[in-house]
């Protein structure tokens, strides 16, 4: 049976806070990590769902810089900008403070259809409203930018950045936070898309406004009449799923097989359909156990009708009735959000 590859992609976003030459001064200033390295991106065979949870060997990356190298002796998280507690944390202090659970599933958000740029696990840390109180904003705080080792970083509305499905997270799957997935300590927006989930934590900057994100991570269409716009910031997950098995290509010999599949999105999974006509008919798939910010399990008996060759469709609903595109709108030119069907390919003998 054909499975995906692990991939390389290219580097390109600087997030909010680097600009090409800052970034170049910083390799200047920190050869050790960037004269070697190169930023990884592997994706994860879905094919490889077993458990809820990806173990941490397996779990995709997405780096926009090369891995920074921070001794965890040396590791330190500042919270500054607009506050009357500026202070600093050590991993040893962040990692001995009392942790809140949470369970979930991260997306890239230019992760394609049946693509691995998604994976689930189980997070622990402090809230970051735990770090912002401690820290005693002002008033007039309207944004908490997040900025990682590497230069990288995204800045959330205070009011997003203080829910509870926002860690610094420094435990994943029951072990210290890996360094691929951001250790000593990350942020985990659970939700929106991986971009916001900051890796390698250095500063928290409490400000009054934010300086503009650029024109990464924002919807852009094209049309004859308006020619190229940029639209709304993409953030929440739309909800989507994918086939893990089985794979395009697969061969049967049998009349039967059991479908099975994942499903996702910012709200929990309301029901999965499965279509074999090409989205005339669709028949539902029963779904496990469905949990805000975690991806459902799901599985399909397909009796297989006929010989030749078949195309499988999927897609989910989630508990706000919004259900994914056959196919994605084709004004839309930028690489985000690609939560159309994810369709296979097979044939029976
Ligand atoms: N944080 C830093 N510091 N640098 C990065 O390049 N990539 C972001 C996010 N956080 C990135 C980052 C993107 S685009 C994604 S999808 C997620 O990290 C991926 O997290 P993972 O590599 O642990 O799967």
């Amino acid at each position: 049976m054909a499975t995906h590859e692990s991939y390389r992609w290219r580097s390109k976003s600087r997030g909010d806070g680097l600009t090409r030459r800052s970034f170049a001064v910083l390799c200047a200033a920190v050869p050790a990590w960037a004269a070697d390295r190169a930023p990884e991106t592997s994706s994860f065979d879905l094919s490889l769902v077993e458990d809820s949870v990806v173990p941490n060997e397996l779990f995709f990356v997405r780096e926009h810089f090369p891995e920074p190298r921070i001794g965890a002796a040396a590791w330190r998280l500042a919270l500054a900008g607009m506050i009357d507690s500026p202070f600093e944390i050590s991993r040893e202090e962040l990692i001995g403070l009392p942790r809140t659970r949470l369970a979930a599933t991260l997306e890239c958000a230019e992760n394609p259809p049946g693509g691995g740029l998604v994976s689930h696990a189980g997070w622990e840390g402090v809230t970051a409203a735990s770090l912002l109180d401690r820290a005693r904003p002002a008033q007039a705080v309207r944004f908490v930018r997040f900025e990682g080792y590497d230069g990288y970083s995204r800045t959330l509305p205070v009011e997003l950045a203080r829910e509870s499905s926002v860690l610094i997270a420094s435990r994943m799957n029951g072990e210290l936070l890996p360094a691929h997935h951001g250790g000593p300590a990350r942020l985990l927006a659970a939700g929106r898309y991986g971009m916001d989930s900051v890796k390698w934590l250095r500063k928290i900057e409490l400000l009054e406004s934010a300086s503009a994100q650029g024109d990464e991570y924002v919807r852009r269409s094209r049309s004859l009449l308006t020619g190229i716009t940029a639209g709304e910031p993409v953030g929440p997950v739309l909800i989507k799923s994918a086939f893990t098995r089985p794979a395009g290509g697969a061969v049967f010999h049998g009349r039967r097989f059991l479908v099975r599949g994942v499903a996702w999105g910012e709200h929990p999974v309301a029901k999965v359909e499965v279509s074999t006509d090409g989205g005339t008919t669709w028949s539902l798939a029963r779904v496990a156990k469905a949990e805000r910010f975690c991806w459902a399990h799901w599985e399909w008996d397909w009796k297989i009708p006929a010989r030749g060759q078949h195309v499988l469709m999927v897609r989910a609903t989630d508990s706000r009735a919004n259900t994914q595109p056959l196919e994605r709108e084709s004004k839309r030119i930028d690489p985000y959000e690609q939560n159309s069907c994810h369709r296979v390919e097979v044939t029976a003998r």
